[in-house]
């Protein structure tokens, strides 16, 4: 990943986005993260190969909740699961808000998560009409900032390109650039200028270690 910054303005970190494919960046970020015997969160389950890297990445201590709001997104999640007996094992699917993710992950998890990751947008191969929005997206991020021990990451992949996609970015972009300072710190990864609209962004925001 090149990880040269271009631009501090708000303090934070903004870098240029030169990878496409923001799920194989996630991947590699999350690739670093020291995560064995961990509890994450996988925020958007959708099809469950996201869920299924995180419960790889835990190894057999630790765990994973998945939530999703579709019931189609939850089957496809256990399905996919099923094929490893011992990676279902380490994952709760939960239906959900992930608005609501303090209230979807076990009490003794709060301040004590590793990662949580966002993949927004919409079920791929379910239709365009739920598409995660800035409504809930934003007050999720609040919740999963929360939720993380010191020093854990918060992770979204964010795709600009759907009718909700713009304003979405925009609404968590304000509101990670409150978060950078005493209480985390943030990396904005996106392409710049006409030729990058409508394409994703990843936002990385570390919760301080410091923290207690
Ligand atoms: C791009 S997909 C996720 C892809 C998935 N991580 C994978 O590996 O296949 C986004 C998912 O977010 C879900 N979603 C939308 N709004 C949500 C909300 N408020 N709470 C939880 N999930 C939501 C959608 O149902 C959809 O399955």
């Amino acid at each position: 990943m090149n990880s040269s910054p271009c631009s501090s303005g708000e303090g934070w970190i903004e870098e240029p986005l030169d990878q496409r494919n923001v799920v194989a960046l996630l991947k590699s970020v999350l690739e670093e993260e020291p995560l064995a015997g961990a509890w994450v969160v996988d925020a958007t389950a959708g099809n469950g190969h996201d869920t299924e890297f995180l419960a790889q990445r835990v190894g057999p201590e630790g765990r994973v909740v998945a939530v999703d709001l579709q019931q189609p997104a939850v089957e496809a999640t256990r399905a996919r699961l099923a094929a490893s007996p011992e990676l279902a094992k380490r994952v709760e699917i939960v239906k959900g808000d992930h608005a609501l993710l303090q209230d979807l992950v076990p009490g003794p998890w709060r301040g004590e998560v590793a990662v949580v990751l966002f993949n927004l947008g919409y079920l791929p191969a379910g239709g365009r009409s739920l598409t995660t929005t800035a409504a809930t997206s934003v007050p999720a991020a609040e919740a999963s900032l929360t939720l993380l021990r010191p020093g854990g990451l918060l992770a979204l992949a964010v795709y600009t390109g759907h009718e909700a996609g713009a304003a979405e970015a925009a609404a968590l972009r304000e509101w990670a650039s409150r978060q950078h300072g005493a209480r985390a710190t943030v990396r904005l990864l996106r392409d710049r200028g006409e030729g990058a609209v409508g394409r994703p962004e990843v936002l990385l925001i570390r919760r301080r270690p410091e923290q207690g």
